[in-house]
C-alpha cells in the first residue's frame, strides 16, 4: 500500500504508524541478529527508516524514546548519494568598505597589466542570503541537481530540485551540457508562514529563511520539499558545452531567455565609484526586497578577462562579496567558560543571555582570548579604550554573516558593582595540565598533550571529520561515546575496534543507540577507510597550521607516506637540507613547518602515528592535474618587460601548470623567459646553458 502524504497524515495516524514501523524495524533487527538470515531487504528497510524520519520531522513532539532514527547508521543525513563537481563550485572574498572595494578593482588592473584609466566594467547584483545549487541539463532535459558541499563534492538533490517552480525541467533550444547556478532560497512571507504552520502542528520551526531553505532542500523525502515554498535564482555556471556568451550582462540575459529567474537588480557599472552608488541602492531597498540579501557581488563583466584571472585556491580573482555591515545587539554577559581544543588552545566563550541580533537568536559568543577580554591586542596596546570585560556586564554582540557572533563593546555605565575582572585559567580546566602561553603566541594552551581528555577527543573528532577519515556512522557524538566508555582513546583504536572483542559486533550492536545493522555498517565502514589518501592522512593527524590545503601541498610533494615520514625526522634538527626542502615547498613557512616536524617526532605523538599507520594502506599522492604539461615540475625564472600579460598573470599560470616560480637563476633553474631590457639573469642563464625563451616562445610551450 502507498504511504499516505505526510501533508494528509493526522496526529492519530502519525503515532499509529510510527509505533507500527518501530515494531517492524525492530523485528527486522531481531530476525537479522538471531537467526542470521534477514527477513526483510536492505533496500525495504532504509524505506521504512526513511519514512520513519520524515514522520518525525512533521511530528517532532511525536518521536518515541525508542525511535529507529536514533540509532547510528542511516540517519537522514546520510542519506544522500555523492555528486562529484566537474567544475567546483567556489566562495567569493569578501569587501566590507569603499576601501577594499578600491582594492578589488586595483589588484584587478593590476594583474591584468591595466592603467587607472584603461575602461574595465562590473556588474553589480545581490548577494543572496540562501545555498546555492548546481543544476546540470543534457540536451535540454534537467538530469541532476546538487549542492555545493565542500565545493568538489555536494549532495544529489535532484528529486528535491525539481519541486521548485523557478526551476525549468526542460531548456527550450538547449543542447549538450549546461550547468546552471544559483542560490535557493525563501522569501519573507513563506518563512513566516512555514514557521506558522509548523508551529501549528508541532513541528520543528526555522531560526531564519536561509535555514529553512536549506532545511527544505536535504529533505530525503522529496514529498516535503514540494509543500515547502522554495525559490531559484540564476547568477552562474559550472560546466558549458560552449560559453553561454562574451560578457556577464550578456549571460545573465541569457539565462533569462532560457527562462530563469535572474535578478532584477543586477547591473553594470563602470568605475568603483558606479559599484559603490548600486551597493548603496541595493541596500536601500534591502528592507523591501521580500527576501534576506546579505550583500552585493561584484564581477568583472568581461569572460575572457575572467578567464584570464581565474581564481585563488577557493575564490575567483574576478568576484569580491561587498558584504552588508554587521549586525549589533546588546545583551548580558552571564559567563564565561573555557573549552580546549584539538591543539590545547583554551578559548573562552561568552554565554549570553539570548538575544536576537539580525533574526538569529545568540546565546554564545566567542571572547578570542585573554587579551581581548583584558581589553588590549596582541602587542599590548588597548582595544575598547583599555575596558575589560566582566561577568555580568552589559555587552554588545556583532554577528557578521555567518561567523561565530562576536562581543564587540561593553557598556561601563551598567557594570554591577560586584563585577570582577576575568582570571584567566593558567591550568587547564580539563586536566589540570598547566597551561602555557609562550611568548609570542596570543593563546595560553594546555600542555597536557595526549592525556587530557579534551584535546584528545577533540583530536578524535576532527580525525573522524568530513575532509579527514569521514568515516560513515562515526560522527563527533559518537567519538565522545566511544571515548568515555573508554573504547577508542586514539585513532589506531578505531581500526581495532572489531578486533580488540572477538565478539565486537555483538558488544556494539547491545550498546545504546546501536542495533545489528549499524554496528555491521560501522565496522564496514572503518575497513573501507582503512585504504586512505596520503593527504587526508596528514590532515587527519591534526596538526597545528597544517590544514586541508596544506596536507594535499605535502601529499603531492612527497608522494608517498614513506617518504614524508622519512622527510619529517630527517628535518628534526630544523636545520638541514630536509629542513630546507621542506621550506622551499610553495606555500609552506616557517610556522607550519616547525609546528608539523616538532609534532611528528614528539615521542608520544611519534608512537601513537606509528600505531595508527600499522592498520593503513596510505595511498600514494595523485600527481597533480597539470602533470602532463609541458612545463609541469619546472622551475621557471621570469626577468625583463613581458608584454602579452602581467609578472603575477604570468606566474598563476605557470603555477596552474605545475611549474615553480622563482625569482632567481641558479643550475637548479629550468627555463628562463627573458622579455626586453632582461639583464644579468638572462646572461647567467646562457652562461649555465639553460633554455631561455622569449615570451611568445613560453606562450606556445605552455599552449597559449
Ligand atoms: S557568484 C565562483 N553571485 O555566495 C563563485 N554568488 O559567499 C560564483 N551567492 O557560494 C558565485 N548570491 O552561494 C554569486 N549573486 C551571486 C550570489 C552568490 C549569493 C552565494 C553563493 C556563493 C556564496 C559565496
Amino acid at each position: 500500500m502507498a504511504d499516505t502524504p505526510l501533508d494528509e497524515l493526522t496526529e492519530e495516524e502519525a503515532r499509529a504508524e510510527l509505533a507500527s514501523l518501530a515494531d517492524a524495524l525492530a523485528a527486522a533487527n531481531q530476525a537479522y541478529h538471531t537467526e542470521d538470515a534477514p527477513e526483510m531487504s536492505d533496500a525495504e528497510y532504509d524505506r521504512l527508516k526513511r519514512r520513519n524520519a520524515a514522520i518525525e520531522a512533521q511530528f517532532p513532539s511525536l518521536k518515541r524514546a525508542d525511535s529507529p532514527s536514533d540509532q547510528v547508521g542511516a540517519t537522514p543525513a546520510e542519506g544522500f548519494a555523492k555528486v562529484r563537481h566537474s567544475v567546483r563550485m567556489l566562495s567569493l572574498s569578501n569587501a566590507f568598505d569603499a576601501e577594499d572595494v578600491a582594492d578589488f578593482d586595483d589588484s584587478i588592473r593590476r594583474y591584468l597589466g591595466l592603467g587607472p584609466d584603461d575602461a574595465l566594467a562590473y556588474t553589480a547584483e545581490p548577494k543572496i542570503d540562501g545555498l546555492s545549487l548546481s543544476l546540470r541539463y543534457e540536451d535540454g532535459a534537467l538530469v541532476q541537481a546538487a549542492t555545493r558541499g565542500d565545493g568538489a563534492e555536494g549532495e544529489n538533490v535532484t528529486a528535491n530540485a525539481r519541486t521548485i517552480d523557478d526551476i525549468p525541467q526542460e531548456l527550450d533550444g538547449a543542447t549538450d551540457v549546461l550547468e546552471i547556478r544559483g542560490e535557493v532560497y525563501m522569501s519573507h512571507s513563506d518563512f513566516a508562514a512555514l514557521n506558522e504552520r509548523q508551529t501549528a502542528g508541532g513541528g520543528k520551526t526555522f531560526a531564519n529563511p536561509r535555514n529553512a531553505a536549506a532545511g527544505s532542500l536535504r529533505q530525503l523525502d522529496a514529498g516535503i520539499t514540494r509543500t515547502r515554498p522554495l525559490r531559484f535564482f540564476a547568477y552562474s555556471w559550472g560546466e558549458l558545452t560552449r560559453p553561454l556568451a562574451e560578457t556577464q550582462m550578456q549571460a545573465i540575459a541569457r539565462l533569462d531567455a532560457l527562462g530563469f529567474q535572474t535578478n532584477p537588480l543586477t547591473a553594470l557599472c563602470k568605475s568603483p565609484s558606479e559599484l559603490l552608488a548600486h551597493y548603496a541602492r541595493i541596500e536601500e531597498s534591502r528592507a523591501t526586497l521580500g527576501y534576506d540579501i546579505d550583500g552585493v557581488v561584484y564581477k568583472v563583466n568581461d569572460l575572457r578577462l575572467q578567464g584570464r584571472l581565474g581564481f585563488r585556491s577557493t575564490t575567483p580573482r574576478w568576484a569580491i562579496a561587498h558584504k552588508f555591515p554587521a549586525e549589533l545587539a546588546w545583551t548580558r554577559l552571564d559567563a564565561i567558560d573555557i573549552q580546549v581544543g584539538r591543539t590545547g588552545a583554551l578559548s573562552p566563550v561568552a554565554r549570553l543571555t539570548p538575544v536576537t541580533v539580525g533574526g538569529v537568536v545568540v546565546s554564545n559568543a566567542t571572547l578570542h582570548n585573554e587579551d581581548y577580554i583584558a581589553g588590549r591586542d596582541n602587542s599590548g596596546a588597548a582595544i575598547r579604550d583599555g575596558k575589560d570585560i566582566r561577568v555580568g556586564d552589559w555587552v554588545q554582540v556583532y554577528r557578521a554573516g555567518d561567523v561565530i557572533p562576536k562581543i564587540a563593546d561593553v557598556d561601563l555605565a551598567k557594570r554591577p558593582a560586584d563585577a570582577r575582572a576575568f582570571e584567566f585559567p593558567q591550568s587547564c580546566p580539563e586536566c589540570g595540565s598547566d597551561a602555557i602561553r609562550e611568548e609570542g603566541d596570543a593563546v595560553r594552551r594546555c600542555s597536557g598533550g595526549l592525556i587530557c581528555p579534551a584535546q584528545a577527543v577533540e583530536k578524535l573528532k576532527h580525525f573522524v571529520s568530513r575532509a579527514a577519515f569521514d568515516i560513515e556512522g562515526l560522527g563527533a557524538k559518537q567519538v565522545e561515546q566511544f571515548y568515555n566508555d573508554g573504547w577508542i582513546r586514539e585513532p589506531a583504536d578505531i581500526f581495532t575496534l572489531k578486533d580488540r572483542f572477538s565478539d565486537g559486533l555483538q558488544r556494539l550492536s547491545n550498546r545504546d543507540g546501536w542495533g545489528e545493522k549499524s554496528a555491521g555498517n560501522l565496522f564496514a565502514a572503518i575497513d573501507e577507510r582503512r585504504r586512505i589518501p596520503l593527504g587526508r592522512l596528514i590532515f587527519a593527524l591534526g596538526i597545528r597550521h597544517v590544514g586541508e590545503q596544506a596536507s594535499n601541498l605535502l601529499a603531492r610533494h612527497y608522494g608517498s607516506w614513506h617518504a614524508f615520514n622519512a622527510a619529517m625526522a630527517e628535518a628534526a634538527p630544523c636545520d638541514g637540507a630536509a629542513w630546507e626542502a621542506l621550506l622551499d615547498i610553495d606555500g609552506v613557512g616557517a610556522v607550519l613547518a616547525g609546528a608539523l616536524v616538532s609534532s611528528m617526532n614528539q615521542e608520544a605523538e611519534r608512537a601513537s602515528i606509528d600505531r595508527l599507520v600499522a592498520h593503513l594502506d596510505v595511498q600514494d599522492a595523485e600527481r597533480p592535474q597539470t602533470a602532463d604539461s609541458a612545463v609541469a615540475g619546472k622551475t621557471v625564472v621570469f626577468t625583463g618587460t613581458l608584454e602579452r600579460m602581467t609578472r603575477a598573470e604570468a606566474k598563476a599560470r605557470a603555477e596552474s601548470m605545475g611549474a615553480k616560480v622563482s625569482g632567481s637563476v641558479s643550475a637548479k633553474t629550468d627555463i628562463v623567459v627573458a622579455g626586453p631590457g632582461a639583464g644579468s639573469k638572462e646572461k647567467k642563464a646562457r652562461d649555465l646553458g639553460l633554455t631561455v625563451l622569449d615570451e611568445d616562445g613560453w606562450l606556445e610551450l605552455i599552449g597559449t
